[in-house]
């Protein structure tokens, strides 16, 4: 039986990172139903439209900036925090990523549950092991991202500290590949498969991930803030189903005719799926299957191939 799931509807939510591929949708669907606040830099003035069009009162302010979180309202119930930054500039990164979650949540220490949005790239490479909760944590992104994974631990390291210490009630949840209409990795081999750019593997194959559909998170995320302690709970948070980067290629030249190429690289995310059973005791299993979740994708994204 999942967790009892917060009552959202008619609540008043700060999302941050809302222009980014994993909240847009997130604020697009609860602008719908309770009083969004979206936070961000938003250095576009048509992100910022985009998101004012959505009904959802744009704060403009950097999470790096302790000084400009005063544009946040007081009384929140609930903070989902999504913002992350790959400057690739350790110094900016660690304070934007780590210090800001630190930053945002002294500064919303009186809401009803905070959710802390975390990546899988915070487990160390093993192979094809899923990773439990407990399981080793690495510098998992550096041949991509150099500042992603070490800034994604400091900052679960960060948010369960004030958590802690100002006794909210969080949930710090890694996500598995999220994805939908609006992109994800997958969509990434897709455009190589179209420009006919060979795809990097690990060596080591199959490479297994949990993708997560955004319908799927989109319904999870009451449950998530019901799952909240001022210990921190922490769950991995990824699609029921694990697929390997191999079959979603294959998956995608079979709808669209393009033949997926593949180079081995040793320096590629290896395998990096996950254990599901905390996630699926806390918000239960995930409904979409991933070739549903493509294949919308595909129609959305690029109609014109899907056969
Ligand atoms: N996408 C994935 O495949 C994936 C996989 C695993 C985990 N995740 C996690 O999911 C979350 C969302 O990822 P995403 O891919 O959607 O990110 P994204 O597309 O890169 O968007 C990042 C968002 O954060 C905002 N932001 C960046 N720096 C900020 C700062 N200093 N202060 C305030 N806001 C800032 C950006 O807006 P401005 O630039 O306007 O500030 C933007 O809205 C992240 O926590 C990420 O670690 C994502």
């Amino acid at each position: 039986m999942p967790v009892e799931p917060a009552e959202i509807d008619g609540s008043k939510i700060l999302i941050t990172g809302p222009t980014g591929q994993v909240a847009l949708p997130v604020v697009e669907h609860l602008a719908t139903i309770a009083d969004v606040y979206a936070l961000a830099r938003f250095r576009k003035a048509e992100e910022r439209a985009q998101i004012e069009a959505l009904g959802a009162t744009v704060l403009q302010a950097d999470l790096a900036d302790r000084d400009s979180l005063s544009v946040v309202p007081e009384g929140l119930d609930y903070v989902l925090n999504f913002a992350v930054v790959k400057s690739g500039d350790f110094d900016y990164d660690l304070a934007a990523n780590a210090e800001g979650v630190g930053n945002l949540m002294v500064r919303c220490a009186d809401v009803k549950a905070f959710v802390h949005f975390s990546s899988t790239a915070v487990y160390e490479y093993v192979g094809h092991e899923p990773r439990r909760e407990n399981a080793p944590l690495g510098d998992n992104h550096r041949a991509m991202f150099p500042t992603y994974s070490i800034s994604k631990i400091a900052a679960e390291t960060v948010c369960r500290f004030v958590a802690h210490h100002h006794r909210i009630p969080t949930t710090i949840a890694r996500l598995s590949v999220p994805y939908g209409d609006n992109g994800g990795w997958m969509y990434y081999h897709f455009l190589m498969m179209q420009q006919g750019i060979a795809i990097d593997l690990h060596p080591d194959k199959p490479n297994y991930y949990n993708p997560l559909h955004v319908d799927d998170y989109i319904e999870k995320i009451p449950y998530l803030l019901g799952a909240a302690t001022i210990g921190a709970t922490t769950t991995n948070f990824g699609g029921s189903q694990r697929v390997s980067i191999e079959e979603w290629c294959s998956y995608i030249g079979k709808l669209t005719g393009l033949e997926p190429t593949f180079q081995d690289n040793p320096k590629a995310f290896g395998s990096l799926c996950i254990d599901v059973e905390t996630m699926h005791a806390l918000v239960g299993e995930t409904s979409v299957d991933w070739r549903d979740g493509i294949r919308r994708q595909l129609q959305a994204l690029a109609p014109e191939l899907v056969q």
